[in-house]
């Protein structure tokens, strides 16, 4: 590895990563910021891409094809669909879908366009570090499906949509077009999670009250998984 780009979503996701480096040089592109940080000897480029799977795509695209990042790790919240999953709790991605992306009306399954695949799968080696991350400091993490789409979810139909459909463990806004973007251009990468709603009715008011510290939950797991690689 070169140079690592770590991202989330929302400011929220990314300033306790931010918190945690000295000596940041910011870049603005494209009506966004990078945050470049040298940290051991690794270069970090950080950032937060705003909600969705566009922005999520332009700033992935971005991290690696213009800041030369050849690993992406994710950080951020989800809204449960596992019920053993609870608020703060960590998942990691081992694969990932898009549950909105539906041209079922030609034959085709949920998730699926011609060229694409219903799932992409994260890496394993970086999935192997983060477990062994997680044994040492005796973290309690899943590793299960996260389904994406561009709708923030809060009603049971929904949710239970998205897990019988692709039986996903977690849903966010991001994840999946960044890993279709990652698949594309050949740069491993690692999304991570932690619970901040039930994606049911009240996941709004959930969000609100759960999404400061399940980032935190989810930047400091994610700063002892850096610390490893
Ligand atoms: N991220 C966190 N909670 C979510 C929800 N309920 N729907 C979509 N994305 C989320």
């Amino acid at each position: 590895m070169t140079k690592l780009a770590i991202m989330g979503a929302m400011e929220e996701e990314i300033e306790p990563l931010l918190a945690h480096f000295t000596n940041v040089n910011v870049v603005e592109f494209a009506n966004n910021k990078y945050y470049e940080v040298s940290h051991n000897g690794l270069d970090i480029v950080i950032a937060y891409s705003k909600i969705g799977k566009v922005f999520a795509s332009l700033t992935a695209t971005t991290m690696i094809e213009k800041f030369g990042c050849d690993t992406l790790l994710f950080s951020g919240v989800a809204g449960a669909i596992n019920p053993k999953l609870k608020i703060g709790d960590l998942i990691i991605a081992d694969k990932l879908c898009q549950h909105d992306l539906d041209i079922t009306a030609f034959g085709h399954p949920n998730g699926f366009v011609p060229g694409g695949s219903v799932f992409v799968e994260t890496s394993k080696e970086l999935r192997e570090i983060a477990i062994e991350v997680a044994k040492e400091n005796d973290l309690k993490v899943i590793e299960g499906t996260i389904a994406t789409g561009d709708q923030f979810v809060h009603s049971t139909e929904r949710k239970e949509f998205i897990e019988s459909t692709f039986k996903a463990d977690a849903l966010e806004m991001e994840g999946a077009s960044v890993a279709v973007i990652c698949d594309a251009l050949n740069v491993p990468f690692f999304i991570l999670r932690a619970i901040s709603d039930s994606a049911d009715g009240g996941a709004d008011i959930d969000f609100d009250e759960f999404l400061k510290s399940s980032a935190v939950n989810s930047a400091n797991y994610l700063i002892k998984i850096v610390e490893k690689l």
